[in-house]
């Protein structure tokens, strides 16, 4: 009889979507404390739970602003990276790729928040204190969505951590690389902090046979959305020698490109 009442709470009170989202939530979180940062306490995990629901639980899935998430940004303090920043746009698997094998370099995916919310989605609803992780708007479906909003807070408050020359790829086969509608253009390069930046470093990934240029009319646009006193460099480098870099264990990052 226990049996049984073990499964009927299991079946009646069951685990819903918004619990599942929870515990993936808080074990990434405990999981990247282990395996990062051992000295703070898991509690930070539960809290930042909090913050995270906080933000979007109970509103219009179309009407969750950027600021929402301004009290979860502000519960994880931003480590300042010097030297080590790597945004990317349109090359997302080389550039994790890289920063997982070599560690001399970290994209907000390799941090706290980045690392937890990378692949999930996740909405609530007017008039329910719900966690749902299916039918919630699609990335342009509507701008103001729960994930969208997520990732512009938590990738404005990366680029403005960003000390020294941080580095980008950018996919040299298309032919805008720097495309204007992405994180990358419209919120990251806006939230570059030119006091404690002091330049940007563009590799244009290409592929056999691509005509990848640093002339590139996009590449000017970005040149020139930058502070004048941030050291602007270009380098065009084959997508095939990164992936040999990283596959060479014995190859120091900074001999990559
Ligand atoms: N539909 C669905 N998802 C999208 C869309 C879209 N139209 N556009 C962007 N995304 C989401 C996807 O999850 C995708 O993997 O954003 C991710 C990155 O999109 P890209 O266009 O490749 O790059 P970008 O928009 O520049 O974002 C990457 O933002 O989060 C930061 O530091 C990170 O520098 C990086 C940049």
């Amino acid at each position: 009889s226990v049996v049984l009442a073990v499964l009927l709470v299991a079946t009646v009170g069951g685990p819903s979507p918004g619990k599942d989202l929870k515990d993936t939530v808080v074990s990434r979180c405990r999981t990247f404390l282990e395996m990062n940062e051992p000295e703070t306490s898991k509690k930070l995990c539960e809290d930042a739970w909090a913050a995270f629901a906080r933000a979007f639980v109970g509103r219009d899935p179309c009407e969750v602003p950027v600021e929402a998430y301004d009290p979860l940004i502000y519960t994880i303090e931003q480590k300042s990276r010097c030297g080590r920043t790597l945004f990317w746009s349109k090359t997302k698997v080389l550039a994790h790729q890289f920063t997982q094998e070599k560690k001399c370099m970290v994209t907000v995916e390799d941090t706290l928040l980045g690392f937890i919310m990378d692949g999930l989605t996740w909405c609530g609803r007017n008039g329910s204190n719900g966690v749902f992780t299916t039918g919630c708007p699609g990335w342009t479906q509507c701008q103001l969505n729960p994930v969208r909003s997520f990732w512009g807070r938590v990738s404005a408050a990366f680029a403005a951590s960003s000390c020294g020359n941080a580095a980008v790829m950018l996919n040299g086969s298309l032919a805008t690389p720097f495309d204007p509608t992405s994180v990358f253009a419209s919120v990251e390069v806006k939230n570059f902090n030119s006091t404690i930046m002091t330049g940007l470093t563009v590799l244009l990934v290409a592929r056999k046979n691509d005509s990848a240029s640093c002339g590139n009319s996009s590449l000017q646009n970005l040149q020139q959305a930058l502070d004048p006193m941030l050291k602007y460099q270009c380098k065009v480098v084959q997508q095939s020698q990164i992936l040999d870099c990283i596959a060479d264990t014995t190859m120091p990052c900074g001999k990559c490109w």
